[in-house]
């Protein structure tokens, strides 16, 4: 059993007073639950370093939404990976669908970022997915994964988060239906077996993201091939992150 996998990804909101406030309430629902799981919150870059201090000797880790694909300073309003690190940062998210369409970032800058994110030590969480619900899933998620993935050696894709998000599926009323996730993750899995061997896409965990509330967790982790939830505007509410450890944790078996 792999070992479960929760991202909460804040977007752009939650100022410092919410931050505090957040984790105060979510520490005391959760009950410590959450150390039987991997959960991430990626906040705004401003809450960063507030969240990584709040949450030391918590179950709590800590993410960055995005990171440059430069490395030298001539980037105004840019974050390096060395700078996320700096501030607290374990994981980075490649590749979310708003970050896609709004800085026009192709597969092969998703790639670049992931070049940095592991030069800095930051532990990638991809987000794949299609744009439109009309395009043909396995195909585009084994180009996806050879775009993105191509440089990369088994261990390096080890330490890494995946999280099946497709763009139409974001901002809705509702999940993506759980036929679809089936496939979306299965194709995922299969790609990175192509690529990378048997072993390694056995190991590695994905994850749904894409409208996801509480509610619908328990029909969602009906899926034996899924290893979490991804949330992003369910994420900033204290009291769904800890009902959603709680309906991940009665799903799967935490592995130490
Ligand atoms: P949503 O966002 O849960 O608010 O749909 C998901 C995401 O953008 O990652």
């Amino acid at each position: 059993m792999r070992r479960p996998l929760i991202v909460a990804n804040w977007k752009m909101a939650m100022t410092l007073a919410e931050t505090r406030s957040f984790v105060q309430q979510f520490l005391a629902l959760d009950q410590g639950r959450s150390a039987h799981l991997d959960l991430i919150i990626c906040p705004p870059y401003t809450a960063l370093a507030e969240l990584a201090h709040l949450s030391r000797n918590t179950p709590i880790q800590v993410g960055a939404q995005d990171i440059s694909a430069h490395t030298d300073p001539a980037h105004t309003g840019q974050i390096s990976a060395a700078l996320a690190a700096d501030v607290g940062a374990q994981w980075v998210l490649i590749g979310h669908w708003e970050i896609r369409r709004e800085r026009g970032d192709t597969p092969s800058t998703m790639r670049v970022k992931l070049h940095r994110a592991l030069e800095a030590g930051l532990r990638p969480i991809l987000l794949l997915g299609e744009a439109e619900r009309t395009d043909p899933v396995p195909t585009t998620l084994r180009h996806l994964v050879s775009a993105v993935l191509q440089d990369c050696t088994p261990e390096e894709v080890n330490t890494m988060g995946f999280i099946y998000e497709p763009a139409w599926a974001i901002g809705q009323a509702q999940s993506a239906p759980t036929e679809h996730i089936h496939t979306g993750v299965q194709a995922l899995r299969e790609a990175i077996t192509q690529h990378f061997g048997q072993q390694t896409a056995e190991s590695i965990r994905i994850i749904y993201g894409g409208s996801v509330t509480p509610d619908q967790a328990d029909n969602l982790l009906t899926l034996p091939s899924l290893d979490g939830l991804g949330m992003g505007r369910k994420g900033r509410d204290p009291a769904a992150l800890a009902a959603l450890v709680q309906h991940i944790l009665s799903h799967r078996t935490a592995r130490p």
